[in-house]
């Protein structure tokens, strides 16, 4: 049988352990080496479609944990009563409006990543604007000691986003991982211990 490119070992894994999307894989790397999600723990989980990491956040927070979820796509096959959906488009909807509706976190995740177009310039600057406006939410949302996840893409424009972080975070870490596929750029940036 000819298989899909996607098909790979993560996808078939994903699917037999129930996780909503192959990226679940990534999280858990990060939080295995970070240790982000406590129990009882208040996350934010930026391009949460279809689910995966909020289900992650879902089952590591617990029975006391509160998950909240934005992206412009409805999770159809994500329900919990510690997660809450916000139907938005990040990149235009009033941030201080959003800020009351889900209140402080102590952990801000962002997945989101734009429609590709091929065109490898536009691509890295739509995940770069995507980037900046998760960080915009982490800076208002995050209690302190709090920490950040951010997916952005290796280029110039990764280094002043970087710095521009260090300012409002203990430390900052590049963590790529092993379930990023071998062509992307793709690394996620970790914020810890908000200032
Ligand atoms: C790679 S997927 C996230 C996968 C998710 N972490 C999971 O594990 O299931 C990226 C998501 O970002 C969302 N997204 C992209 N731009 C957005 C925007 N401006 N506002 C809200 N969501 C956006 C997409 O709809 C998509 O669902």
């Amino acid at each position: 049988m000819k298989r899909n490119r996607w098909d790979d070992y993560y996808a078939r894994r994903a699917r037999d352990e129930k996780w909503l999307a192959r990226s679940i894989y990534k999280l858990k790397e990060i939080d295995e080496k970070f240790k982000l999600i406590q129990k009882g723990g208040r996350l934010l989980d930026l391009g949460c479609y279809p689910g995966s990491w909020s289900q992650y956040g879902i089952k590591n927070a617990g029975l006391h944990g509160d998950v909240v979820g934005i992206d412009v796509n409805f999770p159809n096959r994500l329900s919990s009563r510690n997660f809450r959906f916000i139907q938005s488009d990040v990149l235009t909807a009033s941030l201080d409006l959003l800020a009351g509706e889900i209140g402080p976190r102590d952990l801000v995740l962002s997945d989101l990543a734009p429609q590709t177009t091929g065109i490898r310039s536009t691509d890295a600057g739509r995940s770069m604007l995507l980037a900046h406006r998760a960080a915009e939410f982490a800076l208002l949302l995050l209690k302190k000691k709090g920490n950040f996840v951010c997916k952005v893409f290796e280029n110039e424009d990764l280094t002043p986003f970087k710095a521009k972080l260090s300012r409002h975070f203990l430390k900052i870490r590049l963590f790529r991982a092993r379930a990023t596929r071998k062509k992307s750029r793709e690394v996620y940036l970790v914020g810890l211990g908000f200032l």
